[in-house]
């Protein structure tokens, strides 16, 4: 057993920056950061276009990216969580700047701002095209400065520790002491005892076939959430970034930023077209579910494979000077940027809902605490507008950190241990992916851009036979990171599922094909 003041689940710009504020405020209490892979493996890791960030200028308005904000969120949004997280972003800003962080800048010293679709105006503070690693080196050069911040780095939290465990029953509240850890060095399990907890656990993306995401974003935090049953919300809301390399010689996707659109790329399809402005006057720059959607629409029409994303009219030195790693890869797969589009498709990037957090990010679980993507606080509401996902990292990290400078100094004292109740034998690997398989198979075909009602129908049927075979492996063996991922995807697509057929209107990032043709509340 472990104790410690502060556990942070998550080596993600939330996790870390929650972690340095609390080291170095207080430098008596200790934080810990369990996270499952190396410490650099994260959602952050990858972010490619920024923060977005208001000045509270003429050219760049709070009031501007409040309205953009709210706009993209299809009306779903909490205005006053919006109001505050873009007032506090240039706050924020300074502290990364404090810490070393490097944005683009011009010979004046003034940012280079980029813009992505939803934004009226410039306001996207980056480092060249990988703002996320430039992100991950400052943060996780800082925490190794804190003799008080511990990561245990290969460390998987299973399951939060809350009354359930301990058998005690609770009166309102449910309240979380601590979290049973898989420590993959030695493959043995420790309960870790903490006066609070915090998941910063990421993304979602892995459920789905053609994602964004990396490995790591198998929705852990969320469906430890779901079975402490903490509130969660807004599952239906997820966002399909448009434009990643569409390639089917590789299960690797590669994103290309919507800053590219910003800079000036037009969307083309198969006839040399650009068809997004018979979907929105904005055209490329129109939030990310319409460009998805009209994306989708354009292929299905074709029956082409995919779209193209065009630079050739643009300055393409500039171009390789701003977008140095897309260029590499672009280069890589053989695509001449000079002379033909980039074939792209777009794919799952991100959850707009999640686990439902008040305005200090308490969960409605005691002494849990979410931020980042797996987090609910308001702001994004039925599509979140580009880049305001590191910014809301930011801001609700500060907030999280103030709302624990008085902590419970009491642990409870008596955590029972992990019960261990299998055989040695582990799932063999391929049948994971076999699974896995299966289970993004049925994201990616009923649950994806469009849905419908039967859609919807079939993949809770399906999943609900998926959920019982895994239940009674993961009840009957020895414990295994891979199989807590299935289980964690299997209890998050549920979710998504339901919270789908739940909802009776076409929002942001939920698009029901029924609700469409008003045939939804038929028979
Ligand atoms: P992450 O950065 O995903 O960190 C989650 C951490 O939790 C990881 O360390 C992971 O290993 C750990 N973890 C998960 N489960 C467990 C477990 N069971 N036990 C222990 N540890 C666990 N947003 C923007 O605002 N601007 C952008 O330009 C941008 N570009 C993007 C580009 C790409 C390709 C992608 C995928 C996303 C992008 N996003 C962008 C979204 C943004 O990057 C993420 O939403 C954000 O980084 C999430 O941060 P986080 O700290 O919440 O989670
Ligand atoms: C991108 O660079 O297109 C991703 C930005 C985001 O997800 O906010």
């Amino acid at each position: 057993m472990k104790e410690t003041d502060h556990l942070v689940i998550g080596s993600g710009i939330a996790g870390l920056t929650y972690a340095i504020k609390i080291a170095e405020q207080f430098k008596n209490r200790n934080v810990t950061i369990i996270t499952k892979e190396a410490a650099k493996e994260s959602n952050t890791q990858y972010a490619q276009g920024g923060i977005a960030i208001s000045r509270g200028i003429k050219q760049n308005t709070f009031e501007q990216h409040i309205e953009d904000t709210l706009k993209a969120g299809d009306g779903l949004c909490n205005l006053v969580v919006v109001d505050k997280v873009i007032r506090e972003g240039s706050q924020r800003l300074k502290e990364l700047i404090a810490w070393e962080a490097n944005f683009d800048q011009d010979d004046s010293g003034k940012f280079i701002l980029g813009k992505e679709g939803g934004h009226s105006v410039n306001r996207i503070i980056h480092h060249k095209d990988c703002t996320g690693k430039e992100l991950i080196r400052v943060l996780l050069k800082k925490v190794k400065t804190l003799a008080n911040v511990t990561i245990l780095s290969h460390h998987f939290a299973i399951d939060l520790i809350t009354e359930h465990q301990l058998k005690k029953k609770h009166y309102g509240k449910k309240k979380c002491f601590g979290v049973y850890v898989l420590d993959q060095h030695n493959d043995s399990v420790i309960t870790i005892k903490s006066k609070t907890v915090l998941l910063a656990t990421g993304g979602i993306g892995q459920v789905y076939k053609t994602t964004t995401n990396p490995s790591i974003a198998t929705a852990d935090g969320i469906a430890m959430a779901y079975r402490a049953k903490a509130h969660i919300e807004g599952m239906e809301f997820i966002q399909f970034h448009p434009t990643i390399v569409y390639d089917h010689t590789t299960t690797e996707k590669f994103l290309i930023s919507e800053a590219v659109r910003g800079f000036g790329a037009y969307l083309r399809n198969s006839m040399g077209r650009r068809f997004l402005f018979d979907y929105d006057v904005r055209g490329e720059l129109a939030s990310r579910d319409i460009v998805s959607r009209a994306i989708y629409q354009e292929l299905r029409k074709s029956k082409e494979k995919c779209v193209y994303l065009d630079i050739t009219h643009l300055d393409i030195d500039s171009f390789k000077k701003q977008f140095p790693t897309i260029t590499a890869v672009c280069i890589a797969k053989g695509i001449n940027l000079e002379l033909e589009g980039i074939p792209v498709v777009p794919a799952a990037h991100y959850l707009c809902g999640g686990i439902v957090v008040d305005e200090f990010g308490e969960t409605t679980i005691d002494n849990l605490y979410a931020c980042g993507e797996c987090a609910n606080t308001g702001l994004h509401g039925a599509n979140r507008l580009a880049s305001n996902s590191l910014l809301e990292a930011l801001v609700y990290a500060d907030i999280i950190y103030k709302s624990h400078f008085k902590i419970d100094t009491k642990l409870m004292l008596d955590i029972p241990d992990w019960e261990t109740n299998g055989t040695i034998t582990r799932m063999p690997k391929e049948e994971i992916i076999r699974y896995k398989d299966k289970l993004q198979s049925i994201l990616e075909k009923h649950v994806g851009i469009i849905r419908s009602k039967r859609g919807l129908e079939i993949a809770r049927k399906k999943l609900e036979e998926l959920f019982l075979e895994i239940e009674v492996y993961y009840k009957t063996n020895t414990i295994d990171s891979r199989i807590c991922e299935l289980r964690n995807m299997i209890n998050t697509a549920f979710l998504i599922i339901t919270q789908s057929q739940k909802r009776h209107t076409n929002k942001g990032g939920y698009y029901n094909i029924d609700i469409e043709k008003n045939t939804f509340k038929k028979e």
